[in-house]
């Protein structure tokens, strides 16, 4: 697909949260080059606290496998095409980001590093919706598993926040409602 260069606002508005990939592949050179844009988030003392395992092309096989185990336990258990229909929650995206912060032992450290990562992740959903690229930030209970932390190498006093699922898309889900601004605002004073 083309670029499409949308407003700020266009893109803020148009995302949707892809959760029905076709399967088609995304380059590694197009989730790198949308990483590279997206660290331009704000973030207190310019700790940049993020730092991603990045799945495209050949490696996804083998993730495959390590998100087999962990969301389906008894996958032997399954008839082939069960766990291939089951499965396709994890083979139809074309790459995975998983983004990594650090756990600062201070709170306010640690909401702050949150707070930027999760605007990071923000900038890296508006920049791939711009090239055509749907994504979803998910937070599956195996993100904290042991097991999943040693396939990602992840060091202690580190937290796995996003499986980031990203790829291509042939239907663009409706927007789901959001609040007036009227709902969620109070004037100070009044
Ligand atoms: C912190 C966070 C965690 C999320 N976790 C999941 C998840 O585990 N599974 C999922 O399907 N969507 C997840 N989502 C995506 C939301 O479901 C989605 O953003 C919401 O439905 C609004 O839809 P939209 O992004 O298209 O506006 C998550 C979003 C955020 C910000």
């Amino acid at each position: 697909m083309s670029e499409q260069f949308l407003s700020v606002r266009d893109a803020i508005i148009e995302r949707r949260s892809i959760k029905k990939f076709n399967g088609q592949p995304v380059n590694r050179e197009d989730l790198l080059a949308i990483i590279e844009d997206a660290v331009w988030a704000p973030n207190h003392g310019n700790r940049e606290p993020w730092r991603l395992v990045v799945a495209c092309g050949k490696e996804l096989s083998a993730l495959h496998h390590v998100l087999r185990d962990l969301a389906i336990p008894k996958w032997q258990e399954l008839s082939s095409e069960d766990l291939e229909k089951r499965m396709m929650n994890f083979t139809l995206p074309g790459g995975y980001a998983f983004v990594i912060v650090p756990e600062d032992v201070r709170q306010k450290e640690r909401l702050e590093d949150y707070a930027a990562a999760s605007i990071f992740i923000q900038n890296i959903q508006l920049l791939a919706w711009d090239r055509g690229i749907g994504s979803c930030w998910k937070t599956p209970a195996f993100l904290d598993n042991s097991k999943f932390r040693e396939a990602l190498k992840v060091q202690p006093g580190e937290r796995v926040i996003a499986m980031l699922q990203v790829g291509y898309f042939d239907e663009i889900p409706k927007g789901k409602e959001r609040k007036k601004s009227a709902d969620i605002v109070t004037i100070f004073g009044e």
